[in-house]
């Protein structure tokens, strides 16, 4: 599936700079992850786009983070960490799998941009979220309008991050 451009999702000032995914990554490193006793071995950008979140915290952290976005074009990521999926249908990865999910802008840009129902993306996101995670794992939300709900419990709000443990 082709997503028209959008000068909202696509153009670079929209989309996340590498320094905003390593202050992403300083804070969930250097605070988030100690706090919440986690170690963090597998983890998962949502709608990644240029894929600075995956770089940055697989090339400075060591962590090995995936991407997936339904538009493989734009990704500037290390190769072989990119998954091309609609995240409106399953989600391709098993049970348990990630110890931490982020996600920044997709949530909004479905709902704002591509005009799909806030309940059922929100009752969609839940569900797949809470499948994919492990059990004590993380979502960590930054600047995003989507709020899991249980089992997932808010543990800190920074404003404009957010982080749930499972
Ligand atoms: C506003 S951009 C944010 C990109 C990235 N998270 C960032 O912060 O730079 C939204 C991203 O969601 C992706 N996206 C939109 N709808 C999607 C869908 N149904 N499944 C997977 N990715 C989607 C777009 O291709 C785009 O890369």
């Amino acid at each position: 599936m082709t997503l028209p451009y959008h000068p909202l999702r696509d153009s670079p000032s929209a989309v996340t700079e590498p320094t905003w995914a390593h202050l992403v990554w300083r804070s969930l490193i250097n605070h988030y992850v100690p706090e919440q006793k986690l170690t963090i071995h597998n983890a998962l950008d949502l709608g990644t786009g240029y894929g600075h979140v995956v770089s940055v915290g697989s090339e400075h952290y060591g962590i090995n983070v995936f991407g997936v976005d339904i538009r493989p074009e734009i990704y500037q990521g290390p190769k072989g960490r990119f998954i091309q999926a609609d995240l409106l249908n399953t989600w391709p990865f098993k049970d348990g799998s990630f110890d931490l999910v982020l996600e920044h802008l997709v949530f909004d840009d479905l709902i704002s941009l591509q005009k799909k129902a806030c309940e059922d993306v929100a009752k969609h996101f839940n569900s797949e979220l809470n499948r994919v995670v492990r059990e004590g794992g993380i979502f960590f939300s930054h600047n995003s309008g989507f709020h899991p709900e249980s089992p997932f419990h808010l543990v800190a709000s920074d404003t404009p991050f957010r982080v749930y443990q499972k």
